[in-house]
């Protein structure tokens, strides 16, 4: 089979200069979505239409299964298929998407391209209760004659048909080859219909055949910001409900955003006002409090996450308290049972297994040991201002309060260090390492008064 999609329509209802098909739902551009599906169905060939202002979508998008076939000037949906038909092999079947129209399921088109046979022609339709602004699908006898374009209906009868054309449909290429070259322009808008070739098929005495979407979402289409947040709402709303039923726990299902992969284990709960980015794996019993932000993480079973944690290009193991309010960074692992608490940022570093940061630190390329303590206020200086240095803490280690650690530096195992200590050279181990002015008092000294005047 060999898919074309259309994206040569230049989409200025958006009102941007980004172009239309590469617009955002769920954090991936329209045409990352039709590409998707076409994927999915095992395509031979993936053949994309663009126009004008397109070589940004074919730059973004480029990949060794997809050829590019530009239409300027547009003159209409029929004309853009011809483009494609160059790259069309004749014993294929074609099938014909739309780069706007992101939500197309592989299921549906599955039970089009079964309909299609090899031999036949199939169309996507709808029932719509408004169906103005569609081709609206003309039978005879109950078996389809004819497309009408809304701007050429010229009787009420046919204004009021409510099964229109989705545009998808699928057919031999061949057959669509021979017929797009019989498609002519005269019509109100001056344009090649794609839709004139069931007139076509018809004349041939091809079998032209209809299939309905599993989900009328699937079939809409984004012409502008208001209709691409409906179907960001309708695809988030479709996740969740997947979710749900895996069984995860949603505290809210229209308060989370998935805009990548959630996989999640057994009985993992998540509170409102998620975002997950990239690729997100949830063990087992994961909880997620509200307003946290995860991206390509991996989170092992029992840990726990608390409010407004960003994490980011992580792994962590079991059981690990993180948050609230916890940053991390990529290049970050933690191991089983590591607490991560407020206000503290964690950037490109081991922390090994029992290990504790809980409050009000950075720690930036550190390689951490087990059951280390990490005082509020401890600092790694990572950064001469050119160069980036690691800090090696071993296990045992016990760092006190406001602690700057000077990297390159090492903290030998079982060692502490004083609060307050500014640590430029290694400190050995199992010993107290303290840097700070000894503390003294003043007798009788006074402190300065204003003058009376
Ligand atoms: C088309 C169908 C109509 C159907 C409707 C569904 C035709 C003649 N009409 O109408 O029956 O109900 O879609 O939304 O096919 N495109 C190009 N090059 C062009 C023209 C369009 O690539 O020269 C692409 C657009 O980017 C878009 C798609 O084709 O992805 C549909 O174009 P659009 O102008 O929206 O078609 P409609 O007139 O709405
Ligand atoms: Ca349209």
């Amino acid at each position: 089979m060999d898919v074309v999609i259309l994206a040569a329509g230049q989409g200025k209802r958006m009102r941007s200069v980004l172009p239309k098909v590469l617009q955002p739902l769920a954090g991936r551009p329209l045409l990352a979505h039709v590409l998707a599906s076409a994927r999915a169905l095992g395509a031979r060939r993936i053949c994309v239409v663009y126009g004008h202002g397109g070589e940004t979508v074919r730059a973004q998008l480029d990949a060794p299964d997809l050829v590019w076939a530009e239409q300027t000037p547009q003159l209409g949906t029929g004309h853009a298929v011809q483009q494609a038909l160059p790259h069309l092999g004749d014993d294929e079947q074609a099938l014909v998407l739309y780069g706007d129209v992101p939500l197309i399921g592989t299921a549906t088109l599955a039970r089009l391209i079964a309909a299609a046979g090899g031999d036949k022609l199939a169309l996507l339709t709808v029932e719509l209760d408004d169906p103005y602004g569609y081709g609206r699908i003309l039978r005879d006898a109950g078996r389809v004659v004819r497309i009408v374009e809304e701007k050429d209906i010229t009787e009420d009868a046919e204004r009021r048909v409510r099964e229109v054309n989705t545009g998808i449909l699928a057919a031999p290429a061949a057959r669509l080859r021979a017929w797009l070259t019989r498609v002519g322009n005269d019509n109100t808008q001056g344009e090649y219909y794609l839709t004139d070739i069931i007139g076509l098929a018809v004349a041939d005495g091809v079998e032209v055949v209809t299939v309905a979407p599993d989900s009328i979402n699937e079939t809409l289409g984004v012409n502008s910001k208001a209709q691409l947040a409906a179907l960001e709402r309708a695809y988030q709303a479709a996740t969740a409900t997947r979710l749900l039923d895996a069984g995860v726990t949603l505290i809210d299902p229209a308060r989370l955003d998935v805009r990548g992969e959630l996989a999640c284990g057994r009985d993992v709960e998540i509170d409102v006002n998620c975002l997950f980015e990239g690729r997100v794996e949830l063990g087992d019993g994961v909880r997620v409090g509200a307003n946290c932000v995860l991206r390509a993480v991996t989170v092992g079973a029992g840990t726990k996450i608390a409010p407004f944690s960003h994490l980011d290009g992580t792994t962590m193991g079991e059981d690990c308290a993180i948050g609230p309010f916890a940053r991390t960074r990529p290049g970050t692992t933690l191991a089983d049972g590591v607490h991560v608490g407020n206000f503290v940022e964690i950037k490109n570093s081991k922390i090994a297994a029992q290990s504790k940061a809980n409050h009000l630190a950075y720690v930036g390329d550190t390689d951490v040991g087990s059951r280390v303590n990490i005082g509020a206020g401890t600092i790694t200086c990572n950064y001469d201002g050119a160069n980036k240095f690691r800090t090696i803490i071993e296990d045992d280690v016990f760092i006190g309060s406001d602690t700057q650690l000077v990297a390159p530096v090492k903290v030998g195992r079982g060692a502490t260090l004083g609060a307050g200590t500014t640590l430029t050279h290694d400190a050995p181990p199992d010993q107290l390492t303290v840097s700070r002015a000894r503390q003294r008092s003043i007798p009788g000294w006074e402190r300065p008064a204003k003058k009376k005047s």
